[in-house]
Formats: structure tokens, sequence, C-alpha cells
């Protein structure tokens, strides 16, 4: 019993999530006045602000605070025979089934399984097909014909990108093993069955590093990047109680891992993966010089010895990572209203380096010029250094409210008393409201730079 109530306040709770994203502009349904698209959505205004802040921040501990990384941005189209030589073209494809009944179309895994017997999830039915291969890279042509030799596809990964360019990277960047090549960017997957609000979408990013080395070195390194992953989500705000590491069977993972952790994390609708960490040895690399027929060995000056790297690779997922920030984040508790009254309200707990705007700037009354002015100073104070946002309009109580919705952290409200009116003493203060405590300090103008710069790093 108490799990079905769980459950089904977990699913209250994921619609709750989903309408706010579309209310306050987080996500939004792809192509939503033609009916949408399944499989594909919109970053509204907040939403594009929060996710560039997860990308810029993976930017920044991936690449910017480490020697040993470098980045790159590869294209979307390749040429077709890294498709071959990746094995992509002829193996990746998830087995589907169809209920014969109700017409649903599953990936196998999702079909449910009752004494022994196989049935649909959608009705019940046990009349369903065999699993049959469906291939999941999407097909295009490039050029005027449209033919089988200008057949190419659009990437399901970012990381044969890397694997291609492995040789030109390492040239210019004259980097020693250990190292890495970091890319962000898009993927498409025609996914049979696209659900869970963003999880599982048909275009998505991700954040992939391939991590070079020795192959005496990758048992280690998966374990060493396994952490330091970990320790990324928690340093955005994911709590540890709900991140789970995986330690993927053999039999599920490619033939030629030698080992894979799933970084997994609890969504309300069930615990799911966010990241793989994956130890993939020489095969990719290994694949693309007998293909191309061009060596991607790497020369150690030390022991003149010439051989293939292997590779450890971390692989995140921009919108499943964003999901997981706006799940994590959603909370609903009360706040008291003008009249000190308690209310209930909706709060996103976004860590502040994450958070899409930083701070809300009020001054108490519109109609006030010397208020506003001095709000509007300090816009243009901290507008070259975070998002801010100004606004003036209602009740000081519900303005605070409608920024906590989107999790802004901060909030600035510009009053008489900095204007010294009351108390001399306290021109060119402020009070500056913390979101999740609703405390509220006094500050000098002067000293919110960097204070605010401080807190949101
Ligand atoms: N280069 C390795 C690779 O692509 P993957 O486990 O297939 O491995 C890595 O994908 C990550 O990309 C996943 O952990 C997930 O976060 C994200 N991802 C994969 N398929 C996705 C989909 N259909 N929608 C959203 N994110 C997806």
């Amino acid at each position: 019993m108490a799990e079905i109530m769980n459950k089904s306040s977990d699913t209250h709770r994921m619609e709750k999530i989903v309408s706010l994203c579309k209310r306050r502009g987080f996500i939004f349904q792809s192509s939503e006045i033609y009916g949408g698209l399944n499989g594909l959505w919109d970053y509204g205004p907040l939403g594009v602000e929060l996710k560039r802040n997860l990308k810029n921040y993976w930017w920044r501990v991936m690449v910017h605070e480490r020697d040993d990384v470098v980045g790159m941005d590869g294209s979307i189209l390749m040429n077709r025979a890294v498709w071959k030589a990746s094995g992509h073209e002829d193996t990746f494809s998830d087995p589907m089934v169809d209920c014969r009944v109700c017409k649903t179309r599953m990936r196998a895994d999702q079909v449910i399984e009752k004494k022994g017997a196989r049935q649909c999830p959608n009705c019940g039915s046990k009349d369903l097909t065999e699993p049959r291969p469906f291939h999941l890279m999407f097909k295009t042509y490039v050029g005027a014909t449209e033919d089988e030799s200008s057949i190419t596809y659009l990437r399901p990964e970012t990381a044969q990108s890397i694997f291609v360019q492995f040789k030109n990277v390492l040239e210019v960047s004259r980097k020693k093993l250990p190292f890495g090549i970091a890319q962000i960017g898009k993927a498409f997957r025609n996914e049979i069955n696209p659900r869970n609000f963003t999880f599982r979408s048909r275009e998505f990013e991700q954040m992939e590093l391939e991590y070079f080395c020795r192959p005496e070195q990758g048992m280690e390194l998966l374990e060493y990047w396994k952490e330091e992953r970990l320790k990324f989500y928690e340093n955005i705000g994911i709590s540890r109680a709900n991140l789970h590491v995986r330690n993927v069977p053999n039999e599920e993972s490619a033939f030629y891992s030698k080992g894979t952790y799933d970084i997994e994390y609890d969504f309300p609708f069930g615990r799911q993966e966010l990241e793989g960490v994956a130890y993939r040895t020489d095969y990719d690399l290994s694949q693309h010089q007998k293909a191309s027929g061009k060596s991607l060995e790497y020369f150690d000056e030390e022991t003149k010895q010439r051989f293939i790297p292997h590779v450890v690779e971390p692989s995140a997922g921009v919108d499943r990572t964003v999901l997981a920030l706006i799940c994590e984040a959603y909370s609903e508790d009360e706040a008291p209203d003008e009249k000190g009254k308690m209310e209930a309200r909706i709060v996103l707990r976004f860590h502040p380096r994450v958070a899409p705007i930083k701070c809300a700037v009020f001054p108490l009354l519109k109609n006030r010029e010397s208020l506003v002015v001095k709000a509007k100073e300090i816009v243009d104070l901290l507008r070259p250094c975070m998002t801010v946002f100004y606004d003036e309009s209602g009740a000081i109580g519900r303005r605070y409210r409608r920024q906590d919705e989107i999790g802004t952290p901060f909030g600035i409200t510009v009053d008489f008393e900095t204007l010294g009116e009351k108390d001399p003493s306290l021109r060119d203060t402020v009070t500056l409201r913390e979101r999740d405590s609703m405390k509220q300090e006094r500050v000098k103008i002067s000293d919110l730079l960097e204070l605010l710069s401080m807190r949101i790093a």
C-alpha cells in the first residue's frame, strides 16, 4: 500500500514539475502549436539559462581547471565510414516489440513479465510480437542526390568525432598520456518510445570526455572518473543520497568494454541513468585505424614504444542532468504573506551556481522615483557579473514568491532605509534575502558584488 501511495505521489510530483516547467518557461513541447513532435523539446528563457550554467560548469571543471584535458567541437554530420567503422551502422539498435491488441510499440525491456508470461505494459495483453532490432540512427542524405552514395546519419553520440580527430588534437595540443578530449554537443537517436518528459528524447545533448591512457592505467582511471563525476553532481546541488552507482554487468555492456559504471539518479519516475563511465579499451581508435588506414598510434618518447591508447569515457546527458536538477530542486513549503499569514509556496532550491537568475532586485514601491533609480543602479552594478531580474510590480511578498518559484537564490530590496530617510547610517544599504532560509540581512551596496559573486561561484 505504502508503495502504491508513493508511486502515485511521485507521479503527482512529476506532473507538477512538468507543469511548472511550462508555466515558468523552462521547457516547452517542440512544435507545440502544431501538436508537437514526440520526443522533442524546446528550452524556454529560464531553461536555456539553467542548461548553459550546467554546460559551463562542466566545461570549467572538465577542461579549464585541468592541465590534462582540451576541448573540441565536432560536426554533427560525418562521413558514413565513421559509423561503419564504429559499428553503429550495423549494431546500433534496440529490440522492439509490438502489442497486437493496442498497437503499442515498445522497447523489449519495457515489456512486463508476469509469472513467466510477457505482457503489454499498456493494455495487459499477452499477444506481443517477438523482439526485432530497430535501428536508432536518423538517416539523411548529403548533397543533391538521394542515393546510397550520399547516405549518412545524424550522430547518435559525440564521442566518435573525438576518436577520428584524436591524431590532429594530439599533435596540436602536444599532450602526453594520460590526457583527455572533451566535447559538448547534440546527439540524435530515433528512440522507439521516448518518455518521462525530457528523460528519453530523440534529440539531446551530451557532455563527453574521452580520456586516453596507457592500457595498464585503464581500470584505475575508471575508478578515478567515477569518483570525479560523483563529486561533480554534488557540486551542482544533487544530494549524494539520490545518486547511485551501478556496476554494469558484462552481459549488459559493450563487448569491448572492460568495465562500466552507470551513475543513476532517483527521479520521481524511478532510479534511472544520468551518466555512463565506461572503460572502452582501444576498441574505437583501433577500428578507425583499421578502416581509415591512417595511424592513430601514440609514440611514447620515454619508452620509444608505439601503441594505440586505451580510453575511459565519462559520458553525461545534458538534458537528463537538467531534469535531475529540476526534480532535486522542486519543493513545496510555507512562507508568510504580506500580513504574516503562512501560505503555500513552491520553491526551486537550485544551487546558486546553476540557478537561471542569480539575483532579483526590487524597489519597495514603483511610484517612488528615488527607489526605482537606486534599484536600477544596483541592476547595472551586478549585471556584468551575473543574471539579474528587475521587478517593480505587485506587493513585495508576491515578487519574492515569483522568484522562489523559478529558483532565484537572492533577492535585494531597495527601501527607504537605502535612501537614508530613517537612519542616515543605513544609507546605501539594502536587504538581501536568501531564498531557502528566507533570512534577510542588511548589506552595503558597495559590498554586494563581491558577496554575491562568492556565493554563486
Ligand atoms: N558515448 C557513449 C554514449 O553515448 P550512452 O550511455 O548511450 O553512451 C550517454 O549515452 C548519456 O547520454 C546517457 O547516460 C544519457 O545521459 C544521455 N542519453 C542517451 N540517450 C539519451 C536520450 N534518448 N535522451 C536523453 N539523453 C540521453
